[in-house]
């Protein structure tokens, strides 16, 4: 499948910089098989995953001193792409001037990002969402601290999405986790496009039916729900005690039916260290995240039983107008009947 080049200029990320090691790593972004990676000297690489030379894939080479070496004939290319070396060369002989081919890659906050194609005029140069925590919720909060985790689901990154972005799946998907059925209670949802994407606020909600809401969190003073970019989403939690909870996700499709899941639960202004998260809160929000892949596995299944998408929606679907028309080329976006004021019962 050819993805639309809307969205080959948008940014997704290809790896956590934790797993860059000393060997290269194979990734596949939107169809593409790269090889990404870093150099001695600390900056990180991406390139398609072939040697110019033979087309051997370069993630099962290995990076020297030179730069990243080809396992075939030990061609070896810097972190510009440029062959730097082809061994069996006289001595005073300089390099062919070749290059794997490059694709633009940036590292934060523990993350790789790569862009597929060139940016068009209003591209922005950075990442969406790509500070975790974001700077917003760090300043003037103390402690803190954040988790990262990722997962690979076998469904479509747009049922993906908005699984993240719908809380009302929430009382059946994660029954008594996050909400319980039986106790639902109006909350107002305000829909707002926003120059990177949308956001949505929620009012009304300042304590949660489920085991997370009262073994974690605190009455809160507000709730809202980030898109940006292509598929990066965030649900930022403030409280009354002066504390703040960010849950990011981004996503990276590999294939149509195959979707990279990067997360990070950022928490500030409150003693949270990274070993009680692991030990206390990770456990929970895993199987969470369970929860959400059988449902979105379950769905992207039954799609290919059927052969369509076919969807049917209501006013409650709210973040699904835009994601359509990101996703799916060729659906139609009226702003006008999105950005709209919604009452769900949660
Ligand atoms: S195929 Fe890579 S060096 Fe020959
Ligand atoms: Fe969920």
């Amino acid at each position: 499948m050819d993805w639309p080049v809307a969205i080959r200029r948008h940014w997704f990320v290809a790896a956590r910089s934790d797993r860059l090691r000393a060997r290269p790593l194979a990734v596949t972004v939107l169809g593409v098989p790269l090889v990404v990676g870093r150099m001695p000297a600390g900056g990180v690489f991406a390139f398609e995953d072939r040697c110019p030379h033979r087309q051997v894939p370069l993630s099962c080479g290995r990076i020297t001193a030179q730069g990243l070496q080809c396992p075939y004939h030990g061609w070896t290319f810097g972190g510009d792409g440029r062959c730097t070396a082809v061994p069996g060369l006289a001595p005073d002989t300089a390099a062919p001037a070749v290059s794997a081919r490059t694709v633009a890659c940036q590292e934060h906050d523990g993350l790789v990002w790569v862009r597929l194609a060139a940016p068009a005029g209003a591209d922005p140069a950075r990442p969406a969402l790509a500070d975790t925590p974001p700077a917003s919720m760090i300043a003037g909060l103390a402690g803190g601290s954040s988790l990262q985790w990722q997962a690979c689901w076998k469904a479509p990154v747009l049922d993906a999405l908005e699984n993240f972005l719908d809380p009302l799946h929430t009382h059946a998907v994660h029954p008594g986790l996050v909400r319980r059925d039986g106790r639902r209670r109006p909350v107002a949802a305000a829909v707002r496009t926003t120059d990177e994407g949308f956001r949505i606020d929620y009012r009304g909600q300042e304590e949660q039916s489920g085991w997370l809401y009262r073994l974690f969190e605190s009455p809160r003073v507000s709730e809202c729900a980030v898109f940006a970019g292509a598929a990066s989403a965030r649900l930022e939690y403030r409280y009354r005690n002066g504390s703040a909870v960010d849950i990011t996700l981004h996503f990276t499709p590999a294939a149509p039916d195959e979707t990279h899941v990067f997360a990070n639960v950022a928490v500030a202004g409150r003693r949270a260290p990274r070993w009680a998260l692991r030990l206390f809160v990770q456990p929970l929000l895993a199987r969470v995240a369970r929860q959400d892949q059988r449902i979105v596995e379950l769905q992207a299944a039954n799609r290919r039983r059927f052969g369509d998408s076919a969807a049917v929606s209501t006013r409650l679907d709210l973040a699904r107008p835009y994601l359509a028309a990101l996703w799916q080329p060729g659906t139609q976006f009226c702003r006008e009947t999105f950005e709209r004021d919604v009452v769900l019962y949660l």
